[in-house]
């Protein structure tokens, strides 16, 4: 018999990818997002999937949604890491607080294991060594990456207490079709939207911050892995593994996609850490995984998607 998942946050750039992904795996998927959500990133699948609209704050559409349910992907967050430090309460309220009520029903309703997608990028702070373990201290300077390491904490918590199955999935800076270039969250398609448009972009600091981009569909594939996953281990670093300055981004638009731009340095923000790199090692060791793709395929990708974008 298949196996049944929800996704929360389905519709959104991360949870449309995973459900491409677990169809292809003979999966059936149920994607649980807002009231009136656009439903323009799962159209493509509109057949495939079930559709549930709901509020994640909301205890009978959680109640009601987990029916049947094997595995629960959990995507949604109301706040991201540049706005969460302006008001931590409506941040724990709305994603701790709700995590804590979906973790209730999913032990009440027997789930097999909860997927948590947090935060490689906030949840480390500021690294202590490069590329950043699993194990490297915590020690988040924003609201977002202290509630995803709080969920983290939680879902170990209720693994204790109600045997609930878990797996965190810490992901680095995903990138790819279907982001939303309107949020200062993905910094790729940000700028490529910018450049599409003809606006000079913007960089906060002098363009020396590194991250570790990897390709959402990459990224998705590890879902599946994690279900399947009966290790000791529940927390993994996702990533490419390798370290990219915003100033080499620019120079691989300029040189792998031919753009041409103007670009406006800013004064830097006190929660960009300099430096970023996730160890994936074992992801690649424990869920048998790698990221695949290339960069430069990746980014030839995102900007066909960007060109048809309003
Ligand atoms: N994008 C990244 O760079 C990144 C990196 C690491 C972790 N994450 C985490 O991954 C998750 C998904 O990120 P994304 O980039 O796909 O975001 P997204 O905004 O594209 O998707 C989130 C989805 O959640 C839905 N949603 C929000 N509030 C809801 C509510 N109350 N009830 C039902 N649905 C609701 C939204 O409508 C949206 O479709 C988030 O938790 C994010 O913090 C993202």
């Amino acid at each position: 018999m298949k196996e049944n998942c929800i996704i929360y946050g389905g519709a959104g750039f991360i949870g449309s990818h995973i459900a491409d992904d677990l169809i292809g795996n003979n999966i059936n998927v149920t994607v649980f997002d807002k009231l009136n959500s656009s439903r323009r990133n799962v159209q493509h699948i509109i057949n495939n999937i079930t559709f549930l609209e709901g509020d994640f704050n909301n205890k009978i559409d959680i109640r009601n949604s987990l029916q049947g349910i094997d595995y629960a992907v959990h995507l949604v967050s109301s706040t991201l890491p540049a706005d969460s430090n302006l008001n931590p309460l409506y941040d724990v309220e709305t994603n701790l607080l709700s995590t804590i009520n979906l973790l209730e029903e999913c032990s009440r309703q027997n789930v097999k294991k909860v997927i948590f997608i947090s935060s490689g990028g906030t949840v480390y702070g500021k690294p202590e060594e490069i590329p950043i373990k699993e194990n490297h201290p915590t020690n988040p300077n924003c609201s977002y990456g202290i509630v995803k390491l709080a969920i983290e904490k939680y879902l170990y918590l209720y693994k204790e207490l109600k045997s609930l199955n878990y797996k965190v999935l810490r992901f680095a800076n995903p990138f790819g079709e279907r982001q939303n270039p309107h949020l200062p969250q993905g910094l790729i398609i940000h700028l490529l939207y910018k450049i599409k448009k003809g606006f000079p972009i913007e960089i906060w600091g002098d363009g020396n911050v590194i991250r570790d981009y990897f390709y959402i569909c990459d990224g998705a594939r590890t879902i599946n892995k994690a279900m399947r996953d009966g290790s000791e281990y529940n927390i993994y670093n996702i990533s490419s593994g390798e370290g990219r300055s915003i100033n080499q981004i620019l120079d691989k638009f300029r040189g792998v996609l031919n753009l041409d731009f103007e670009v406006i340095y800013k004064q830097a923000r006190s929660f960009d850490v300099p430096v970023n790199i996730l160890d994936n090692t074992l992801a690649k060791e424990q869920l048998n995984w790698k990221p695949e793709t290339d960069f430069d395929d990746a980014l030839l990708n995102t900007w066909r998607y960007i060109i048809d974008v309003e």
